[in-house]
């Protein structure tokens, strides 16, 4: 299977690195910047352009791992020949590309994708196409890198997103506001990573609601009082911190 890649960030660099640790053979990278094609290119052992190039029309199949906000931009400078494109978006319907060519869909790790990670974790995808013959193709090639490979609509990928965010960003979010609560008082935020690790752990035996511990689900009002006159001076945390505990009194009401 020969491939294009469209765009040499996050998702490009870690789908290119899997698809030719799988013998998919990247034809092409094509990126808005073409120091940035150059750079991946390099490393998937391709030819690249800018966005301005000339397409390579001998693909299979086009792969566009572009900003969400840049796949509702017009993308009609695209002409790949009729073949199969994608994109990687949680939260962009796959209708975005339906001008670009008839066969089309989406190709969604869910992941969280670095280029600078050195391990390559499992990502389930999520694919999707617009008929049936496409969505067979985009199995293959799913199916190729990852052995959780599953259909989701347009829909369905968008709850997913949500749940995601949650998840994970939303997590990470507060991981990062620990971090810098430690910062400032002066400790240090390493103590924090073994329980970081179990309670991450604990979800894959467990369901998270069965497992929660803290004040809030004591109903320790005390403990809770005293943690809100020690953010007195983080006003942003002191604000999650609240509508969070107030958030889980709720669910185990
Ligand atoms: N990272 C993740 O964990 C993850 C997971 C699942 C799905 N996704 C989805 O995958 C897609 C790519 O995400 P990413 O994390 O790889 O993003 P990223 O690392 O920020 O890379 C963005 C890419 O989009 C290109 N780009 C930005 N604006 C553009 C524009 N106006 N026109 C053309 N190209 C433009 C950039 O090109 P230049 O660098 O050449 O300027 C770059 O190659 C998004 O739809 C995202 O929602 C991401």
């Amino acid at each position: 299977m020969k491939v294009v890649i469209i765009g040499s960030g996050n998702v490009a660099t870690i789908l290119g690195r899997l698809m030719i640790q799988h013998n998919i053979n990247i034809v092409q990278v094509m990126s808005r910047n073409m120091e940035h094609a150059k750079i991946l290119a390099e490393e998937l052992n391709s030819n690249f352009t800018d966005l301005n190039g000339l397409v390579d029309i001998t693909a299979d199949l086009y792969l566009l791992a572009i900003s969400d906000a840049a796949l509702t931009e017009s993308l009609l400078y695209l002409n790949v020949n009729g073949k199969p494109i994608l994109h990687t978006a949680g939260a962009v319907s796959k209708d975005v590309l339906k001008q670009i060519s008839p066969n089309y869909g989406v190709f969604y790790p869910l992941q969280s994708l670095r280029k600078e990670m050195k391990i390559i974790p499992p990502i389930p995808i999520m694919i999707d196409a617009s008929n049936v013959a496409t969505m067979e193709l985009i199995r293959e090639m799913a199916s190729k890198i990852s052995d959780s490979v599953q259909i989701a609509n347009d829909e369905t990928r968008q709850k997913i997103h949500v749940a995601a965010v949650f998840a994970n960003n939303f997590t990470n979010h507060l991981y990062s506001l620990a971090e810098v609560f430690c910062n400032k008082e002066g400790i240090d935020f390493n103590l924090l990573k073994p329980l970081i690790l179990e309670t991450a752990n604990k979800v894959t035996e467990a369901s998270p609601g069965t497992v929660q511990t803290g004040p809030a689900i004591r109903k320790d009002l005390i403990t809770i009082e005293k943690n809100l006159n020690l953010l007195s001076e983080y006003p942003e945390m002191k604000s999650l911190y609240i509508k969070i505990t107030d958030s889980i009194m709720n669910l185990y009401r």
